[in-house]
């Protein structure tokens, strides 16, 4: 496998892993804030975080490149407010964005299609992903300091956690 290549991929292995440790932070802040709802989608969003990593690791050893398992640094415990936890998934996902284009740069400059074309699963998860913590960001603004807004918010986003988990139990590793 293209050495560059293979180095790419695996410091993508490390954002993918950081961003599972990262996201299981904050499902559990937003557990001990009783904000169950919360907790759910963050954990949820966790295990997914863990799934984009594997699926690098198996694409780079099925390839004959070599996979590192990255060690990784202690992600924060505490949070200054839901609405700082969204704007860091946020900012958090526009990074890993960069990084996948920088990676789709890579392939294109070593002409390596194959993992160019793997590679697009991860262009427009990240898409989604960035669309959803939009879109989330603007509801938790809204809410402010109001009880009942963040009961409902936490609920729905409790409903829809559940709903996406049905999903992909109907199609797994979509
Ligand atoms: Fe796998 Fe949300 O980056």
């Amino acid at each position: 496998m293209n050495e560059r290549v293979e180095k790419a991929l695996n410091e993508q292995i490390e954002k993918e892993a950081s961003s599972s440790q990262f996201y299981l932070a904050m499902a559990s802040w937003a557990e001990q804030q009783g904000l169950n709802g919360t907790a759910t989608f963050m954990y949820a969003h966790s295990d997914e975080e863990r799934f984009h990593m594997l699926k690098l690791v198996k694409f780079i050893n099925e390839r004959g490149g070599t996979a590192v398992v990255p060690g990784l640094s202690k992600p924060p415990s505490e949070f200054k407010s839901l609405e700082n936890v969204f704007q860091l998934l946020l900012d958090h996902e526009i990074d890993v964005t960069n990084s996948i284009n920088n990676l789709v740069d890579i392939c294109l400059q070593e002409k390596d299609y194959t993992t160019h074309n793997f590679i697009q699963w991860y262009v427009s998860e990240q898409l989604e992903e960035e669309a959803l913590a939009r879109t989330i960001l603007d509801k938790v603004s809204l809410i402010d300091n109001d009880k009942a807004g963040l009961y409902m918010f936490d609920r729905d986003l409790e409903n829809s956690a559940i709903q996406a988990d049905n999903a992909s139990a109907v199609t797994p590793g979509a």
